[in-house]
């Protein structure tokens, strides 16, 4: 387990509005996670979350997908200027890319994402459509562990909301994001504090127990 006297090392990958990025950065700033966030890396240009990191004071960096050859290329970039910030954990937060199976096992065990579905249903895009669509009387959010199979690492902590008849796209993917700005940082709160980590068989540790299912918290 971490030993929780420093401040756990945070790099951010955003693609878009950065409000779980606005999040983390408000829990650190409140001290309600012992964490920093030493960089903020997009793959897009422009988008709102590089100004709400420069706002906090926080160093960010451009890799446009764009300019590379293939994915292998990108992600080698991309793992370059992670790995100068010696991050502990990488934080995927709304990071719309696809990595390569390298990537992801060079960070596994200290990289999250959050994905808004009570995963493992609904995987890939459009979840609030789809659960729309499934009749669900029940959607949410999942924060778990990256590994190689997209959307399918271990969860660590969902949270459940309700999906309400007058519901469409974006009241529920509304509904669902405020419950997003609640776990993400709880989970990396439990991180820095040295209660939380994957063990080498993909099992998720809290404290000395293994978790045989992820946590769950109910929103409304
Ligand atoms: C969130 O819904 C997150 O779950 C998903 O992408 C969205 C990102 O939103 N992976 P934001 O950029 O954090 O506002």
């Amino acid at each position: 387990m971490r030993e929780a006297s420093a401040k756990l090392r945070l790099v951010v990958l955003i693609s878009g509005s950065g409000s779980n990025l606005q999040a983390i950065i408000d829990a650190c700033a409140r001290n309600e996670i012992h964490a920093e966030i030493v960089a903020v890396i997009s793959n897009k240009p422009n988008v709102f979350g590089l100004q709400r990191a420069k706002h906090a004071n926080i160093d960010t960096h451009v890799i446009n997908h764009t300019q590379y050859a293939d994915r292998a290329a990108f992600d080698a970039a991309l793992s370059r200027q992670i790995d100068k910030y010696a991050p502990e954990l990488v934080i995927l937060a709304g990071f719309m890319r696809i990595l390569t199976d390298h990537f992801v096992l060079h960070y596994q065990g200290r990289m999250l994402n959050i994905h808004p579905s009570l995963l493992p249903k609904f995987q890939g895009l459009h979840t609030h459509r789809r659960a729309l669509e499934a009749n669900e009387k029940e959607h949410g959010v999942s924060v778990h562990y990256v590994t190689p199979e997209l959307d399918g690492g271990p969860v660590i902590l969902q949270a459940v909301v309700p999906v309400v008849p007058e519901d469409d796209e974006s009241t529920l993917a509304e509904r669902v994001l405020q419950a997003e700005h609640k776990i993400y940082p709880l989970v990396i709160g439990w991180i820095a504090e040295g209660c939380l980590r994957l063990d080498e068989r993909q099992g998720i540790l809290l404290g000395n127990k293994r978790l045989l299912t992820p946590l769950v918290q109910r929103h409304t």
